[in-house]
């Protein structure tokens, strides 16, 4: 971090964080926090809350949370330090300027440039589209149906067909070569000759989930290849981590999102209504998209071109998306080849019906699997029924496997049992019998998955609360002293955050909690402190209730803490720290807080 804390601390409490969101989000009092429609994912009911006491918002629906930094970090994808300004700006706070080093002062100045080039560059090719210039791309566009309307929305433009056109106007706008040359629009050469990248093209800007250009897709018009150039990779646009369509798809409140293939799909699909459709940028489908996409909705439907280069990239995506703990379904486009040309030919309705009725992921692959065998030979098939049985074990629970086994074995009439028999034998075959769990399964993170482990989650969920309780009870700090200490928690977080909050209480006789999320820097670790902070204990239990559950709590969070110092002195041979171990480990038991005294 660039700025002292003291600063940045000011700077937090002179920003309500209530303020703050509501300009954002529309926001209801309820009791003691506010209540609003969560602005990361799609919901109908509000599960967004914030809350004035402890300068934090949390959601119950997503997970997402943290303090007003996060907030921005998370809503205007800012970087930490952009977030910083802004809200020094908002509450008028200047900032120290040489308290950023010269290299991230440049890095964020050329980022802040090459935003504006975009943006001028954007407003430059919509203009040429609108003039004589562009007659032609707008023929184009206007036959390939496009409204107005869509033409504005998306902001699409021309790119002149003179050589260097949008370099003499970036240039008589003030823009140096140096920073030109990072834009990705102009292309030096060696002899310091200097071209537009695209030219005679249509434009597509591709905007940031935040609606700012980050760079450009261009389409000729007709025949000629490449069919599209892209901008390349600069230090705003990053393909792996950005959606066409985003921007408008994450407030479309639709169930799902749609993930097509191309700029005109998604733009077509927006214009029949589907306002939720999104496409990668040229490139295969990342995690990281995947990830993204998970923020906002639980489900998506490919809507991938229905051709071989299409079904291939659809078959890639799929474990790719399922990974990120999305459901994903495939949409049946034939006979046409993609959404757009669908749409064209048979309109939003019919489209409709089509999403409706799609098939699940696993049923899509397996159709496309049967293309490889001949399913009239018997041997062949008996291989295809092998392939899929294999297939199945990525099933962990019973229950999800059989519908499966049912849905194939209906569909392929070979009878429940027997196909079921043989995803049985496969299971057996790789040692594990029935309760066969690849161990992809078993290592994947994230909530509610088959092979968590149960117990460390438990351990997880006491640490968790006690970290609640000593923020809303603080006499629980002089309860518990001499019995648990930060060292006490075994996640590094938990232990991080017990840390600051003692010394907190320890200095000033109280606890800020929206402080100790300024000291987490990614926003995966905010966002798990926040979680902490916003756990809201159950106010209904007696004052003799909450005595045994925190001295519960307190017992298996030191039980646990002392088998594992146990361990580790077992393994050293310390003979002495067992015995203090084991007095501590006899004390324990005899121990009880109570709530009623002091
Ligand atoms: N693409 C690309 N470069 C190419 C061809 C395609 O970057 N030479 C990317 C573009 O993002 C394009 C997507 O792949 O939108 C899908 O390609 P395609 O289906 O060929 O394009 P459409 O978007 O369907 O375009 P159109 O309908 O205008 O042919
Ligand atoms: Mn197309």
């Amino acid at each position: 971090m660039f700025y002292p804390e003291e600063l940045v601390e000011e700077i937090r409490q002179k920003n309500d964080i209530v303020d703050v969101i509501s300009s954002y989000v529309k926001l209801q009092r309820k009791g003691g926090s506010y209540m609003g429609l969560c602005p990361f994912h799609n919901e109908k009911s509000p599960s967004f809350s914030v809350s004035a006491a402890k300068q934090m918002y949390h959601c119950f629906g997503c997970g997402v949370g943290g303090n007003v930094f996060t907030f921005l970090m998370e809503y205007e994808n800012y970087s930490f330090v952009e977030a910083l300004k802004h809200l020094a700006g908002r509450v008028g706070v200047t900032l120290p300027e040489a308290e950023i080093s010269e290299e991230a002062k440049r890095q964020a100045g050329v980022k802040a440039r090459l935003l504006e080039i975009n943006k001028e560059a954007a407003k430059y090719y919509y203009f040429q589209l609108k003039s004589e210039r562009g007659q032609a791309a707008m023929n184009y566009l206007t036959n390939r149906q496009l409204t107005e309307e869509t033409i504005k929305k998306f902001g699409l433009g021309y790119s002149n067909q003179t050589g260097n056109d949008i370099y003499q106007y970036l240039k008589h706008l003030g823009y140096e070569d140096d920073i030109l040359r990072e834009s990705g629009l102009i292309s030096f050469d060696e002899k310091h000759k200097v071209y537009d990248k695209f030219w005679n093209r249509v434009m597509y800007p591709i905007m940031d989930v935040n609606s700012r250009v980050i760079g450009f897709g261009g389409r000729v018009m007709g025949d000629g290849l490449p069919k599209y150039l892209n901008s390349p990779e600069t230090k705003l646009f990053d393909k792996s981590r950005n959606l066409y369509g985003l921007n408008f798809a994450r407030t479309s409140r639709k169930q799902n999102f749609l993930i097509c293939e191309g700029y005109m799909d998604v733009i077509a699909l927006h214009q029949a209504g589907f306002t939720n459709a999104v496409a990668s940028l040229g490139t295969a489908f990342t995690g990281l998209q995947a990830n993204l996409i998970k923020r906002y909705t639980g489900e998506v439907l490919l809507t991938y071109d229905s051709d071989e280069a299409g079904t291939k990239a659809a078959l890639r995506a799929i474990p790719i998306l399922k990974e990120a703990g999305l459901t994903v379904k495939v949409i049946n486009m034939k006979p046409y080849k993609d959404p757009d040309e669908f749409i064209k030919a048979l309109g939003a309705e019919e489209f409709q019906k089509r999403i409706d009725g799609a098939r699940n992921s696993f049923l899509f692959e397996v159709e496309v699997m049967e293309r490889d065998y001949d399913m009239n030979d018997p041997e062949q098939k008996t291989r295809f029924f092998n392939e899929i049985a294999k297939k199945m074990l990525q099933f962990t629970e019973e229950i999800e496997r059989n519908i499966y086994i049912e849905a194939v074995s209906k569909k392929y009439d070979i009878g429940f049992d027997n196909l079921r028999k043989l995803v049985n034998s496969y299971g057996a075959r790789l040692g594990t019998g029935e309760n066969y769990k690849p161990k992809e399964y078993t290592e994947r993170k994230g909530k509610n998955l088959p092979g968590k482990d149960l117990p460390a989650e438990g351990m997880r969920q006491s640490q968790r609360i006690l970290l609640t309780w000593l923020i809303e009870d603080l006499r629980l700090f002089d309860k518990i002293k001499g019995i648990i200490a930060p060292a006490d928690f075994t996640e590094d977080l938990y232990k991080q955050t017990a840390e600051l909050l003692f010394e907190q209480f320890e200095k000033e006789g109280r606890v800020t909690p929206a402080k100790i999320l300024n000291h987490f820097e990614s926003k995966e670790e905010q966002k798990e402190a926040a979680s902490l902070f916003s756990l809201e204990l159950s106010s209904e239990m007696s004052t003799k209730e909450k005595e045994k559950a925190l001295n519960e709590t307190v017992q298996r969070i030191k039980k646990n803490s002392l088998e594992m110092q146990s361990k580790e002195a077992i393994a050293k041979n310390d003979i002495q720290t067992m015995q203090v171990i084991i007095k501590e480990q006899t004390d324990l038991q005899k121990l009880h807080i109570s709530l009623t005294d002091g």
